[in-house]
C-alpha cells in the first residue's frame, strides 16, 4: 500500500472526462486499495482516480464515523434521482482549504461495479447521496466550484491560489 499524491486545481487532468475501466485486474485493485489509503490518510470522505492523476470511472468512499465502511465504485451511472434538492457545505481534497454550499439531488440510485466486478444498485440519500454525486463529478472533469456562481467561484479560485503559493 501506498499513499499517493493528490493532485490541486488548476491541474488539467482534473478537468478530463475519464475512460471506463475495461477489466478489474490487479493493477487496478492495487491503486484503489491505495487510493483508500490516500483518502483515509488526508483524511477525506472521498477520493475519484483523477485526483491521483488516473483517468478511469473509479472511486472510493467512506462516510462511517468509524472510518470502517468503504464503498469502492467502479463505472458508475447514477439511474435515477430525485426531485428533491440538498444543501451541503462541499470541501475537495483537490481544492484545499475551501468550502461552499452545494445543492444537489437529495436521493440517487446507483449502478456500478464493485472490486470484484459484480454489478450492484444502491439508494444512497443524506451525505452519501452528495458524497457520491460530488465523486461522480470528478469522472466527467467537474469539481464542485464549477456548481457555484462566477462571482463564488472566483473568490475561492484566488483564495486557494494565494494558499498554493505560501
Ligand atoms: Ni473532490
Amino acid at each position: 500500500m501506498a499513499i499517493l499524491k493528490i493532485l490541486e486545481y488548476p491541474h488539467p487532468v482534473l478537468k478530463q472526462k475519464a475512460e471506463p475501466v475495461a477489466k478489474i485486474d490487479d493493477e487496478i485493485k492495487k491503486i484503489l486499495s491505495n487510493m483508500l489509503e490516500t483518502m483515509y490518510d488526508a483524511p477525506g470522505i472521498g477520493l475519484a482516480a483523477p485526483q491521483i492523476g488516473i483517468s478511469k470511472r473509479m472511486l472510493v468512499l467512506d462516510i462511517s464515523e468509524n472510518k470502517d465502511n468503504p464503498y469502492i465504485i467502479i463505472n458508475p451511472e447514477i439511474i435515477w434521482k430525485s426531485d428533491e434538492v440538498n444543501i451541503y457545505q462541499e470541501g475537495c481534497l483537490s481544492v484545499p482549504e475551501q468550502y461552499a454550499d452545494v445543492v444537489r439531488p437529495e436521493k440517487i440510485k446507483l449502478k456500478y461495479q464493485n472490486i470484484d466486478g459484480k454489478e450492484q444498485i444502491i439508494e444512497a440519500d443524506g451525505l452519501l447521496a452528495t458524497c457520491i454525486q460530488h465523486e461522480m463529478d470528478h469522472l466527467n472533469g467537474v469539481l464542485f466550484i464549477d456548481h457555484l456562481s462566477r462571482l463564488k467561484r472566483n473568490m475561492l479560485v484566488k483564495k486557494l491560489k494565494k494558499l498554493q503559493e505560501a
